[in-house]
């Protein structure tokens, strides 16, 4: 492709949700650069993303971190096959400016745009790190936005397995964490504060663990952890009566809800699936209740598990461009009418039967 060696390389930039990230990956493996301008602390006193102040701050960061991307890996314009970008789903705010940035640069620099989908991109971003792609593999994308199990055959071999209904993992945790007044993004201080409290304290609902799908729905656990702490039918207030410890047993005992439920159903979508991998990716991949957790439901079910280091679980622009790479190597481009893909379009399923709702 681009030089004696038949290399490929693909500029990626990913702006779906709070992060502006571009990277510049060789092969679909090699990655030469990947910057993340995280957009926490403009969103940190609202206690969530705010998706104006998401796309302003795009807007902002995009041009000038694709030039250090390309800086960083010492590449110009000429050295770029292609330009991948995050087409969906997410904040068709935010992904509008990636989108309209990478159509720019196509046009500018004369070079094919590859639309990618974000959470597929997540699914794949594993083979970032593995010596072979670990492809049959069964991938649990859990982060702010998405909780979904995948069946990953290739890397343009996947079908979703299941979703959830409701809240997304993450979105569970911040908003406990909003809840037991740790802060924002929640994730991170439910997971330290966890490690001092007794799991098994109370024994938070576990919806659908036993369902034949692999749906979820993490909206009565979070109403659970409310009505735990301010009791039945009552709404946010401050919990100024709860000691540490009574505050750490509730933080154990919610991960450990969410963790079994996430674990229980990835393990058996992998048995229904047959396969011998499993892969994780997202912000909540960082959990270490849920590592832990998942290694060893893995290692008890013979399976093996393929452990994403954070960099690349959490959003990013290599993942997009590893993915990129291969949709571009088999033609699948878009021209400048593409357009940003906002909410989670649901494919009709085909794996399992269909789930009953609202059935715990
Ligand atoms: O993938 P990500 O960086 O952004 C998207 O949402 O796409 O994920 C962010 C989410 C937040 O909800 C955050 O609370 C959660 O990942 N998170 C964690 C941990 N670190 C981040 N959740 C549980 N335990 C953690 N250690
Ligand atoms: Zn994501």
């Amino acid at each position: 492709m681009s030089d004696a060696h038949d290399t490929c390389t693909i500029l990626g930039i990913e702006t779906s949700c709070d992060e502006t990230s571009a990277a510049v990956v060789v092969d679909g493996r090699d990655v030469r650069s990947n910057l993340v301008s995280s957009q926490v602390k403009l969103h940190e006193k609202y206690g969530g993303v705010v998706p104006e102040i998401a796309a302003r701050a795009h807007i902002e960061q995009v041009r000038p971190i694709v030039e250090d991307a390309l800086a960083q890996a010492g590449v110009g314009y000429d050295d770029i096959d292609a330009i991948a970008v995050t087409q969906g789903p997410g904040l068709v705010g935010s992904l509008l400016i990636g989108v309209t940035a990478a159509k720019v640069l196509t046009l500018t620099h004369d070079k094919p745009l590859v639309p990618v989908d974000h959470i597929e991109a997540h699914a794949t971003s594993a083979a970032l790190v593995s010596d072979e792609p670990p492809w049959p593999a069964v991938a649990l994308v859990v982060s702010g936005g998405h909780t979904s199990l995948y069946l990953v055959r290739d890397f343009l071999d996947i079908e979703l397995m299941g979703q959830t209904t409701d809240d997304a993992a993450g979105e569970a945790f911040d908003k406990v964490a909003s809840i037991l007044e740790l802060g924002y993004p929640g994730g991170p201080p439910i997971d330290r504060c966890a490690r001092d409290g007794n799991p098994a304290a109370f024994r938070f609902p576990r919806a659908w663990i036993k369902k034949p799908h692999f749906d979820f729905s993490f909206s009565g656990l979070k109403t659970a952890v409310l009505y735990h702490v301010y009791g039945v039918g009552r709404k946010y207030g401050s919990v100024a009566h709860l000691s540490a410890s009574q505050i750490a047993d509730i933080a154990a005992s919610f991960q450990a809800a969410l963790v079994d439920v996430l674990v229980t159903k990835t393990i058996a979508a992998a048995r229904r699936a047959s396969v011998a991998n499993v892969v994780i990716g997202g912000g909540v991949a960082a959990n270490t209740g849920l590592r832990a957790s998942l290694q060893r439901a893995c290692d008890d079910a013979g399976l093996r598990l393929h452990l994403t280091p954070m960099k690349y679980c959490t959003d990013n622009a290599a993942m997009i461009a590893a993915l990129g790479y291969h949709a571009f190597r088999a033609g699948r481009t878009a021209d400048l009418w593409l357009e940003p893909r906002g909410g989670l379009v649901r494919p009709p399923r085909t794996t399992g039967p269909a789930p009953k709702r609202n059935t715990r």
